[in-house]
């Protein structure tokens, strides 16, 4: 297959699994990152197939949804790209990326070894701040039945806290334990362009939000 019909079939395919996703991984969040990783990619002089691949793969079994099990995604991926006869250089170079992508933490820095991984992790990045960050990330708290906010839980590392083991952080706190944290982690140039200004959205929300919660408004005059 050539390599425009072999991104068009797995944008489809990947659409269709995806569809009716409500928790974060839906197909407009693959779509956005897609889109947002050719767009780096480019700047950056990486494989754009490969790339794309990845970027359209790199959900495709979040480890979080299959028993901590790594390989499920790698694994779907490389069997999706079989079933294509893709290249065994291109299939693995995208397992790769798939398996290298997430970020599992605060204190875990995965860097990716391809400069292709690098562009995808950084577009899934980008898709985790900014407006559409926040969006996601209240999405996701209401999802699991959150708070937004607790004046009472102050952000914190995840085993120091109650309400972390219990899981019910409120949706306010992954702003300082994780989304703050992407803008330093990015690894390219156009990437890092994007998040400062994504994170500039988002720390004046974040100000604003409390700033109204706490009544500290100014009233208009
Ligand atoms: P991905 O696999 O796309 O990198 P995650 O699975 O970590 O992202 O998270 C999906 C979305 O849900 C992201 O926008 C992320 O910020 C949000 N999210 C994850 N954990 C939390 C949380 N504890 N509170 C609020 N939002 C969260
Ligand atoms: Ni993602």
């Amino acid at each position: 297959m050539e390599d425009k019909a072999l991104i068009e079939a797995t944008a489809l395919h990947v659409e269709k699994l995806f569809a009716g996703e409500g928790s974060g991984h839906d197909w407009w969040h693959i779509r956005r990152v897609w889109k947002t990783a050719l767009a780096i990619g480019e700047q950056e002089g990486a494989n754009l197939t490969v790339v794309q691949l990845g970027a359209l793969l790199h959900d495709i079994a979040d480890w979080k949804f299959h028993d901590g099990n790594e390989e499920a995604g790698p694994q779907a991926a490389m069997a999706w790209l079989r079933s294509l006869n893709t290249p065994e250089e291109i299939i693995s170079e995208v397992a790769a990326i798939v398996k290298e992508v997430t970020f599992k933490g605060a204190g875990v820095e995965n860097t990716p070894s391809s400069l292709e991984g690098k562009v995808v992790q950084d577009a899934d990045r980008l898709d985790a701040i900014g407006a559409i960050g926040i969006g996601r990330a209240f999405a996701y708290g209401g999802h699991k039945g959150r708070e937004m906010y607790n004046p009472g839980i102050l952000p914190a590392l995840h085993d120091s806290f109650e309400a972390y083991k219990k899981n019910q952080a409120p949706t306010l706190n992954h702003f300082y334990e994780k989304l703050f944290l992407l803008k330093d982690r990015m690894h390219t140039q156009a990437g890092k362009k994007m998040a400062e200004k994504r994170h500039a959205h988002m720390q004046a929300f974040v100000q604003q939000f409390l700033a109204e919660w706490h009544s500290e408004e100014t009233p208009p005059s």
